[in-house]
């Protein structure tokens, strides 16, 4: 099980790189926006190890080639996004053949995602939240993606992204994805049970009462 942060700011992939066990990053260009950072930054943030995953801007294969070919000289661990179209496709098998790792993004249905695959995509992103909120399943979708590539034994993986809710989250990893990229608010989220803050508080408000001390190790 891998989780990524969907992020472009630096103070808050600090934060995480520190407080949890995160796998890497992942960004679109509207995140960057949203976010207020470069891919400079990014790279300056996180460390050397650490997998990112940044996207091409470019709509037509050859300008994706050439992005995808500068994203990835950047450092070893980027892996470069490249959007499920009829010209993604077209760039994602020539830098398959150079040895260049692409994941599918912008994925709506499994036939895009078979596609990305078929033609050298390592992994594939569905817009799991995206999907729902244009009335259909995006959680099931995810799911037949992965059944898909494991009936045709294909080498590419399911990375869940776009997600909206936690709920969203548990299905997919309980069901076999194993990398999801979440929002740093939906992250929040997904760390803070208030049941078991209150419980936690609970215990050492009850210590106290009976010991009058928060010290775990009393003296009799
Ligand atoms: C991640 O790689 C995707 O680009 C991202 O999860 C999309 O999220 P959004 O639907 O919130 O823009």
């Amino acid at each position: 099980m891998e989780f990524y942060i969907d992020c472009g700011n630096t103070e808050l992939i600090r934060h995480y790189i520190n407080n949890f066990n995160l796998k890497g990053i992942t960004c679109n260009p509207t995140i960057l926006i949203k976010d207020g950072g470069t891919i400079q930054e990014v790279l300056d943030t996180a460390p050397e190890e650490m997998e990112l995953y940044f996207e091409v801007i470019a709509t037509d294969h050859k300008r994706m080639i050439e992005e995808a070919r500068l994203l990835s000289s950047l450092r070893k661990s980027i892996t470069v996004k490249i959007p499920a179209t009829p010209e993604g496709f077209i760039a994602i098998r020539e830098l398959a053949k150079e040895g260049i790792r692409t994941l599918g993004t912008a994925v709506y249905s499994v036939q895009q995602a078979l596609s990305a695959a078929y033609n050298g995509a390592k992994e594939v992103a569905p817009y799991i939240g995206r999907i729902d909120n244009m009335g259909f399943d995006g959680v099931k979708t995810a799911l037949d993606i992965h059944r898909a590539f494991t009936v045709q034994n294909v080498d590419c993986a399911v990375f869940g992204a776009s997600f909206k809710n936690v709920a969203q989250v548990n299905e997919v990893l309980i069901n076999g994805v194993n990398k999801v990229t979440l929002s740093t608010d939906l992250f929040e989220k997904y760390l803070t049970d208030a049941n078991g803050i209150r419980a936690a508080e609970d215990f050492k408000s009850a210590w106290k009462s009976a010991y009058g001390t928060e010290h775990l190790f009393i003296s009799r």
